[in-house]
């Protein structure tokens, strides 16, 4: 019954400490940034930590990172390159710019194909920046990954907390680990997605407000860890991803 593909996929995190990917019923609410930020200030407190970009259909932590260029080493599977002291997997390690040309079932079989491939080797932490919303790629990646924590983002919205909603009830359901809810753009205080998420008996971690800086560093990851917005991140990482 089992797909032979787990055990490789197992193997190849063996040495993994803390998998963690970051999700959101809903797109454009700060994953990937939130992902990168997170890697970033993990790796700066001296923990060994990969990024792995499985957004395929649109990746960025690229763009947040600056970097372009970066190959694999192929030995026994590939090596992902090493860029900001991170190890670092991406689709644009291959694709480059270029519209993926993958859609549907091609992209769980490429992502269960990098998963399979890619030779992490030891670390502490290995952050994923997530596909938006709950369709195959999420489902393939709980499916096949082991050992995965949600880090969960939404926004303020009514609208967006209804797909967020969706996906906190997913993980319930399939009895997936959730670290918690961080609540990001917040441009004015309520209580109204607190309130929401504890009635789903989920930790509520924080409230990040939107930051009119934020994009100017987009690239120049020098002047992102001096936002507020890093800040908020490193109190994240402090006290609910460190032991
Ligand atoms: N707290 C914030 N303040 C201001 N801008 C923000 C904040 N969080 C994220 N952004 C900006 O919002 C945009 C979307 O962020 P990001 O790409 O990380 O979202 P996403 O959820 O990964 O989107 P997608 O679903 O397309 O992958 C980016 O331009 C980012 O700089
Ligand atoms: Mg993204």
């Amino acid at each position: 019954m089992s797909d032979p593909r787990l055990a490789v996929i197992e193997k190849r995190f063996e040495k993994v400490g803390k998998i963690i990917a970051v999700s959101s019923g809903k797109g454009g609410v700060g994953k990937s940034i939130v992902a990168t930020s997170l890697a970033l200030d993990l790796k700066n407190r001296g923990h060994k930590v990969g990024l792995l970009d499985l957004d395929f259909t649109s990746p960025s932590t690229h763009v947040i990172l600056g970097v372009e260029g970066l190959y694999p080493e192929e030995e026994q599977g590939i090596i992902p390159p090493e860029t900001h002291g991170l190890k670092y997997m991406s689709i644009t390690h291959y694709s480059l710019d270029e519209p993926a040309p993958l859609r549907g079932e091609d992209v769980s079989n490429a992502i269960i194909e990098l998963l399979a491939i890619t030779r992490w080797e030891e670390l502490d932490y290995l952050i994923i920046d997530m596909p938006p919303g709950i369709g195959d790629a999420t489902l393939d990646t709980i499916r096949f990954m082991p050992r995965l924590q949600f880090l969960v983002i939404t926004t303020p919205s009514k609208v967006a907390y209804q797909s967020v909603k969706r996906l906190l009830l997913l993980l319930i359901d399939l009895d997936i680990s959730i670290i918690g809810v961080i609540e990001n753009m917040v441009m004015k205080p309520g209580d109204f997605i607190k309130s929401e998420v504890k009635k789903l008996g989920v930790p509520y971690l924080i409230s990040i407000k939107f930051d009119i800086e934020l994009e100017d560093t987009i690239g120049i990851t020098k002047k992102l860890i001096e936002t507020s917005f890093y800040y908020k991140i490193k109190k994240i990482v402090k006290k609910y991803l460190e032991d």
